[in-house]
């Protein structure tokens, strides 16, 4: 397999893309070749908030225990408004031919969740975590249900569209419900692009259908892992990131070192260019987070 070829796509070595419609796959593909150009050390959300512009809503969609929106927040000096049922994702999530999600998921109540909660110094009112002193407003509840009246009451343009709820279903509802907002300018984030079955179908069925144009900006680092960062108590810190690094090279894209048994080990291996590996293995964190910004409204404002 020639190491140009992109048959089997970072992350998701775990992906022949020989599944799809050809297309896709050339969307996939081309993607790729531009998303090589634009890899950045950093987070990607946090990048794209440092060097945001002009005026606009911004909005975070899959909050969790809060962090990705109080983060934005910092960066931009700006309102945040985040978006979670905070009792997990609303469907199954199948992340391409990998691990099966189940529905409830990522809910702030599971164990993980509540120790970073206690460790953050966050605290849960009626079932919203805090702002911790930022300027962000938090609307619980599932954004199948929340997002069209939160549009209709607040005007105006999205600046920024962070994209964080995991689903191709959610995700592909939120970019409908979002559409006539988004303008030439507006930067969309998504936290998990490189799952091609989730996030990354659903804009490449959304731009096919309104026809605007887009650059990519920036492949980096996914944002949860920030949640460790903001541990207050050194040691525990330190215990968090560890915990991180560990769940990276056992589950994530440090797996690639090790399990040889597993058929995504012989297609990083043999499938991924060495630019790839190198930026995938070089941290302890998931580079999977995307951001592009819209450069032609097409149809999207009809
Ligand atoms: C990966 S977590 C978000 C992590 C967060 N951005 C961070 O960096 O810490 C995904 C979140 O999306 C929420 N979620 C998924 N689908 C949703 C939907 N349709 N409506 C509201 N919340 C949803 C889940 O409850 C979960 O908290």
């Amino acid at each position: 397999m020639p190491r140009h070829s992109d048959r089997y796509i970072p992350n998701l070595y775990a992906r022949d893309i020989g599944v799809y419609d050809t297309d896709y796959q050339d969307f996939i593909r081309r993607t790729l070749r531009d998303l090589r150009q634009h890899k950045i050390a950093g987070h990607t959300l946090l990048w794209e908030a440092a060097q945001l512009e002009g005026d606009g809503l911004l909005l975070d969609l899959g909050v969790w225990i809060g962090w990705s929106t109080r983060l934005v927040a910092d960066k931009t000096g700006r309102r945040v408004y985040g978006f979670d049922t905070f009792e997990g994702i609303v469907e199954d999530w199948q992340v391409d031919d990998g691990a099966l999600v189940k529905a409830g998921a990522l809910s702030i109540a599971e164990p993980w969740a509540q120790r970073l909660i206690e460790d953050t110094g966050v605290t849960i009112e009626n079932g919203i975590p805090s702002k911790e002193g930022r300027d962000v407003e938090f609307v619980k509840g599932s954004t199948y249900d929340t997002l069209a009246p939160f549009l209709d009451a607040h005007p105006g343009p999205i600046a920024l569209f962070h994209m964080d709820l995991d689903t191709y279903e959610s995700c592909l509802h939120a970019l409908e419900t979002c559409k006539g907002r988004f303008e030439v300018g507006s930067i969309l984030v998504f936290d998990e692009y490189l799952v091609t079955n989730g996030e990354m179908r659903a804009f490449y069925e959304f731009q096919e259908k309104y026809g605007f144009e887009f650059r990519y900006r920036a492949w980096g680092l996914e944002i949860m892992e920030m949640n460790a960062a903001m541990v207050g108590d050194r040691t525990k810190r330190f215990i968090h990131k560890l915990e991180a690094f560990q769940a990276q090279r056992l589950l994530g894209d440090g797996s690639y070192v090790w399990k040889i048994w597993d058929k995504r080990f012989w297609r990083f291996w043999w499938g991924a260019p060495w630019g790839d590996i190198r930026f995938m293995l070089g941290k302890t964190g998931q580079r999977k987070s995307v951001s592009l910004e819209i450069t032609s409204p097409g149809r999207l404002g009809a």
